[in-house]
């Protein structure tokens, strides 16, 4: 087992379910960031991701700990706690405690996913969870594309910018996904929060063609750390979703979403099965990934050609923005 050398604290957003795994009145388990955690949905549907240990003395309000309207009742003596973390309700006092809160994570629900916002200085959130159709501004929806397909693979040793470095790593495409040529890059945009990188890449054709001559390719747009979203063109039409996730100091869960587009007038059956096969090949190059990423050794410095100098140092610097300078120090002191 390799510790990455990385944080596994970032700041951030990061998904910890999809949706549709937390219904009304359910109550889920989790863990995140060394944290044991619940997500609960109240009867109006409002979704609550909080630390899972009750305030009072302790029990894990995930085992047994029941839905009541808008609050989550503990199993242990019943204490309430409503969706902002706040005691409000001792079923044997007249007064709630107004002092004690569990610490509540900032949600969003989009494309199907739970999101929380990260930061180890408990700061609200700076920017936003991208969403893999909006965050193109093409007006495109999921009305567009068959429903979602999905990769859950929970539990692996690896940190999430390995999976991020992988958007400026051009000579991997050859290698891992048997691309017959190496993409090039046409955009690198790191100068915010959320960074751009766009390629041109095809899975057809020789070895003998030039890149030139390439019409398709695929534009990223990483959220931070831990969600990146990318759409393609020239090919079928795809839109990807990967977000790693920090489970503790060695783990992370990884989820990856994919939408085919609809291709209007063919026959909904065959097209919906020609879908299907073509999410599962997106799925299978990124199962590719996977096997690589969860054996690395994150390489620092690392030993690079000449035309790797820039993606990856511009990542990297990137990438630092959203490590807490305190736990820097502390990783530093350890060492
Ligand atoms: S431990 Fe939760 S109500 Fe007592
Ligand atoms: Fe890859």
């Amino acid at each position: 087992m390799v510790k990455p050398p990385l944080s596994m604290k970032p700041t951030g957003w990061f998904q910890v379910a999809w949706s549709d795994e937390i219904g009304v009145g359910d109550v889920v388990k989790m863990k995140y960031f060394d944290q044991e955690m619940v997500g609960w949905r109240a009867e109006s549907g409002q979704l609550t991701v909080m630390n899972a240990y009750c305030e009072h003395l302790g029990a894990h309000l995930g085992y047994g700990g029941k839905v009541v309207g808008e609050v989550l009742q503990c199993p242990f003596h019943g204490w309430q706690w409503s969706s902002e973390g706040r005691n409000v309700c001792i079923p044997y006092q007249d007064r709630p405690n107004r002092g004690r809160r569990i610490r509540t994570y900032p949600v969003a629900e989009r494309n199907d996913s739970v999101y929380i916002w990260h930061d180890v200085d408990r700061r609200e959130p700076f920017f936003d969870p991208p969403d893999v159709f909006a965050a193109f501004r093409d007006d495109s929806s999921a009305d567009g594309y068959h429903p979602q397909q999905r990769l859950y693979r929970a539990g692996l040793e690896l940190h999430p910018q390995y999976v991020l470095e992988n958007g400026v790593d051009f000579a991997h495409f050859k290698f891992v996904h048997n691309t017959p040529i190496v993409p090039v890059f046409t955009r690198h945009d790191f100068g915010g929060l959320v960074s751009f990188v766009d390629f041109t890449i095809t899975f057809e054709g020789d070895d003998g063609q030039k890149i030139e001559d390439v019409n398709s390719g695929v534009e990223a747009i990483n959220g931070g750390l831990g969600i990146a979203v990318t759409k393609s063109w020239g090919m079928i039409d795809n839109r990807t979703i990967s977000a790693v996730t920090p489970v503790d100091e060695f783990t992370s869960d990884v989820r990856f979403m994919v939408y085919i587009g609809r291709m209007p007038g063919k026959d909904p059956d065959r097209a919906q099965r020609k879908a299907a096969e073509f999410g599962r090949e997106v799925i299978r190059q990124f199962e590719q990934d996977i096997e690589i990423w969860q054996h690395q050794r994150y390489s620092d410095p690392p030993a690079l050609a000449t035309d790797e100098y820039a993606g990856f140092t511009a990542i990297r610097k990137w990438a630092k923005q959203f490590y807490p300078e305190a736990f820097a120090t502390q990783e530093g002191l350890r060492q």
